[in-house]
């Protein structure tokens, strides 16, 4: 019989909960993602465990990542980095439906499965289904050894360290960073110049610190969680990278809260969701100071003229008006920006729920792992 606080051996220490503790390891989770990965003399990554040449990288026409829940958004943000990064066309998908749909599966697709657990069934199915018609798989996994980790035979190890609580943090963050270093060593063998390689080691080496400036802030998303915890539907919404941070952040708050939270790209907003938006249901914008920052203050001006009140992420030194509520972060690199913003969604969903009273580290009907169909 486990000791309450206690799960299977593991200690919360000080926290009071293991989600508040592995948001606040964040900082040393990515430190240990990073370890010996940088490679400061040809201004590249270093994945070691993928086993691809440098000619093999160069045949790759597209990307396709796979994973369910968080691992999903997580591959989402990795898609784009890859994209962005070595120009090589990605998308992610959810590996819970890929194998219903006969994919078809490319010789020149590099095809990438993304796991905490290493264990999720849908995850291990579709990876089956790439290797039965041919395909080769990555896998970008926390859990060292794993079931998904064996049948990938090569891949990106974490090492962001044992994730109790069932919500992922730490193991987002640490995908994110995962792929922001594949997408950098894939650039470097293309197009992406030494001078960008250098300006995305330095970004990445800061990171850890950022990060640790932002954990810290906890009780700086009081008056954003006070905002959601009395409405029933919030929307979060986001451009580009910023809409998979949308997508995790919403998934967070309806996994821990049991708050109803849709995601929704910005730019969409208008083609349906308006709609929706009354003094009733706020909408929390992710706005970060780059080059669509103006796209996404027309969106906020729109919610406010239907009266919805308004909740930021954003970066430090960006103006908002008539928004209700902000959280800034610093600034990172444009491509890693995302990763930064998504961790006030952490404090923010953990918050609301802690008020809520819910069962924050074991949440209604929900598994660490679904090891079944
Ligand atoms: C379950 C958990 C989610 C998690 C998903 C994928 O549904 O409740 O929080 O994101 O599995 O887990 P994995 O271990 O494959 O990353």
């Amino acid at each position: 019989q486990a000791l309450e606080g206690e799960v299977s051996g593991f200690d919360k220490g000080d926290h009071s909960h293991f989600m508040q503790k592995e948001i606040a390891e964040q900082p040393e989770a990515v430190r240990r993602t990073l370890l010996g990965r940088l490679d400061h003399r040809f201004n590249t990554a270093h994945l070691g465990g993928i086993e691809l040449a440098a000619r093999e990288m160069l045949d790759i026409r597209r990307v396709k990542i796979l994973g369910c829940g968080s691992a999903y958004y997580a591959g989402t943000l990795g898609a784009h980095l890859i994209e962005t990064l070595a120009r090589i066309p990605a998308h992610a998908e959810p590996a819970s439906e890929f194998r219903y749909r006969n994919p078809v599966i490319e010789q020149d697709t590099l095809y990438i499965a993304v796991s905490q657990s290493g264990e999720t069934f849908d995850t291990l199915a579709a990876i089956q289904e790439v290797k039965r018609k041919g395909g080769r798989v990555l896998g970008v996994i926390n859990a060292v050894g794993s079931t998904i980790a064996r049948e990938c035979g090569r891949g990106v190890y974490l090492h962001a360290g044992p994730e109790v609580a069932v919500v992922s943090t730490k193991t987002w963050t640490s995908t994110a960073v995962a792929f922001a270093l594949l997408a950098l060593q894939l650039g470097r063998v293309r197009d992406l110049s030494a001078a960008q390689g250098a300006r995305l080691l330095a970004a990445l080496s800061a990171l850890p610190d950022q990060i640790a400036s932002i954990v810290t802030r906890e009780a700086e998303v009081g008056a954003l969680s006070a905002i959601l915890a009395k409405a029933d539907h919030a929307y979060f919404i986001g451009r580009s990278a910023g809409y998979a941070v949308a997508m995790e952040g919403a998934l967070k708050l309806k996994e821990v809260s049991y708050l109803h939270a849709e995601a929704y790209p910005a730019s969409e907003l208008k083609h349906g969701p308006l709609a929706l938006i009354s003094p009733e249901t706020p909408t929390l914008a992710i706005v970060p100071d780059d080059d669509l920052l103006a796209k996404n203050l027309s969106t906020i001006a729109e919610v406010r003229t239907r009266h919805g009140p308004v909740l930021a992420v954003t970066h430090e030194g960006v103006r908002l008006d008539g928004v209700e509520a902000a959280f800034a972060v610093p600034k990172s690199e444009p491509e890693l920006d995302p990763i930064l913003l998504n961790i006030p969604l952490q404090l923010l969903a953990y918050q609301v729920a802690r008020g809520l009273g819910r069962d924050i580290d074991q949440p209604r009907n929900l598994a660490k792992s679904v090891t079944v169909e």
